[in-house]
């Protein structure tokens, strides 16, 4: 069996997949903290690889950038390869002082701009959430790394360069919005529509308000306390996945 998406076949996944953005971190991934992992879809150049951490499988496949991209990989993955979480390894903006550059963000909620929920038919807001077990796992695991972290909203917004990102990013500010990155809100979206588990885990690569930046050596350093947390979490869920 394959998508259009994606070449692998059912079972060569593993219950839990962690989804950078990038391909190239994807592999990283694989290359740096996985044993024995092999390349199980390329299509796209869109790495997905399986292979084990501490001895439990694990996947890791790129979802893109932006919720069409993620809605398409992570609805794949869930319907049809039997994935159970999904957990998004990124980068975000932080839009609040409390919430520094090379800190990680774990979205409790994600709030969009986009349209994605009108699919539903819904008459209301739907309120996109990560499934508390990986939330809970992911907590324990930053706790017992000594990273800095934050437990809060993200916002996933369809334009990386908006019009108006001041007033916006302010207003998303009062609401005690953490960070704005783009993927999160698709993906909580398709693991609730779909029964499954997910959470995303974010390391702010950037502040929007001052302007700070992360250096390349140093995300490569913070995106690597990302993908321990990213793996531990995976970790503890493993063994039928989180329910
Ligand atoms: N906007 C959206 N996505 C992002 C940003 C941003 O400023 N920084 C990192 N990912």
């Amino acid at each position: 069996m394959s998508t259009p998406h994606n070449s692998a076949e059912k079972g060569e996944f593993a219950k839990t997949v962690l989804m950078p953005g990038d391909p190239l971190r994807a592999k990283f991934v694989a290359e740096i903290f996985l044993s024995d992992a092999r390349l199980v879809n390329n299509v796209r150049g869109i790495g997905g690889y399986t292979g084990t951490y501490k001895g439990c499988p694990v996947s890791v496949m790129a979802s893109g950038m932006g919720m069409p991209s993620m809605g398409i990989y992570s609805y794949e993955l869930f319907s049809f390869y039997d994935v159970d979480n999904i957990i998004r390894i990124g980068s975000a903006g932080s839009i609040r002082e409390d919430v520094r550059v090379r800190d990680l963000v774990l979205g409790i909620g994600a709030c969009t701009n986009s349209n994605y929920a009108s699919q539903y038919g819904l008459h209301g807001t739907f309120a996109p959430t990560a499934s508390w077990p990986l939330l809970s796992a992911a907590v324990s695991a930053a706790d017992r790394l000594g990273v800095r972290y934050h437990v809060g909203s993200l916002l996933s917004s369809d334009t990386f360069y908006n019009d108006d990102a001041e007033e916006a990013n302010e207003a998303w500010r009062r609401m005690g919005v953490m960070a704005i990155e783009m993927e999160s809100a698709a993906l909580y979206m398709n693991a609730a529509r779909t029964g499954k588990n997910a959470l995303a885990v974010c390391t702010v690569s950037d502040h929007l308000i001052t302007g700070e930046a992360t250096t390349a050596e140093e995300r490569q350093t913070t995106f690597t306390a990302m993908m321990k947390v990213a793996l531990e979490t995976a970790l503890a869920v493993s063994g039928g996945g989180a329910s």
